[in-house]
């Protein structure tokens, strides 16, 4: 099967009341880790790279792990360019085979955000591929946070539909609370779902993205801790609080940090435990190991996107 885009997925997906994951690549084990999941689970698959992953790994080198990926699999997958800054990154992913891409305006005011996004949007249509952007700033509110605050920061409503309705974007990434890494809250975690049940409810059918939704599971922060780390208090998105974004037309949960803490906990585990070891293979296989465990526990536990084949 090749690449596909997402919209049939998150048709199924907002039908179903499910999200699909969105897991970041950046090396073979990664993928090999999170294909060996959604295998398992017959579950859909958006695999998706940044600007950072593109710089590390040298664009052909992971376009090609994902060409294996597809081949070996025969899953439904869709390649994704994660947090495309400008319309070349864009351009440049969109000629490569991407099927899908991000063009990420929200640090921009919104018109110039409507410009950038109807840009790609154009580009990228007239070649089959989709198109996600972002409305709202992702950068966690603080605690006690005021409705000003808020506001000043969180999607507006009637801004996304205005967005959507100018752009033809394809699906919006929009900001309720959640950020990206591992140290997501200070206090009590919380999320604006009155928010996001006025923008499902205004934008019906269309499909919503929720970035920075990892756990930060706190068994893998422990573990990093336990050998060598220092990791003090992370804190990520709590898993019920993400199924129950699914069940309000977020078909597209973003999860990059908890593939990142499973894959260092492991191997801080296995190279103290085996000092005298130093063949990469023998820490960076239960570090593929351990990303499949915890995608399938995403996709079993967290996204409900089993079965959906
Ligand atoms: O949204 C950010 C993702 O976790 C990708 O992170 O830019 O370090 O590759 P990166
Ligand atoms: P996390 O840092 O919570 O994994 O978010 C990843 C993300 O949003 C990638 O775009
Ligand atoms: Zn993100």
């Amino acid at each position: 099967m090749p690449l596909i885009t997402s919209s049939e997925m998150f048709k199924n997906a907002y039908k179903g009341g499910y999200a699909v994951g969105a897991f970041n690549v950046n090396n073979m084990e990664i993928i090999q880790g999170i294909i060996e999941a959604a295998k398992e689970e017959k579950s859909p698959l958006i695999l998706q790279v940044s600007a950072g992953a593109r710089k590390y790994a040298n664009p052909i080198y992971l376009r090609k792990l994902v060409e294996a990926a597809v081949e070996d699999s025969d899953l439904p997958i869709c390649l994704h360019l994660d947090h495309g800054e400008d319309f070349e990154i864009c351009k440049a992913c969109i000629d490569n085979g991407f099927t899908s891409v991000m063009i990420d305006g929200s640090k921009h005011p919104f018109e110039e955000n409507i410009r950038l996004t109807k840009e790609v949007v154009e580009y990228a249509h007239a070649r089959g591929v989709v198109v996600e952007a972002e409305l709202g700033r992702l950068a966690g509110v603080e605690d006690a946070v005021s409705v000003s605050a808020k506001d000043a920061t969180y999607t507006d409503p009637a801004q996304a539909v205005e967005f959507v309705e100018r752009t033809g974007v394809d699906s919006l990434a929009i900001a309720i609370g959640t950020s990206h890494g591992a140290y997501k809250f200070k206090g009590e975690p919380s999320l604006d779902f009155e928010r996001l049940q006025e923008i499902s409810s205004r934008l019906e059918g269309f499909p919503l993205v929720l970035h920075g939704a990892s756990s930060v599971m706190p068994e893998f922060v422990a573990k990093c801790n336990e050998f060598g780390g220092e990791l003090p208090g992370a804190k990520g998105v709590p898993e019920d609080m993400l199924r129950r974004a699914a069940s309000m037309g977020v078909c597209k949960i973003n999860i990059d940090t908890d593939l990142r803490l499973a894959m260092t906990a492991t191997i801080r585990e296995y190279l103290t435990k085996n000092p005298a070891e130093f063949d990469p293979r023998k820490y960076l296989g239960p570090a593929r190991d351990a990303i499949k465990g915890i995608v399938s526990h995403k996709i079993k536990n967290v996204l409900g996107s089993s079965n959906t084949l």
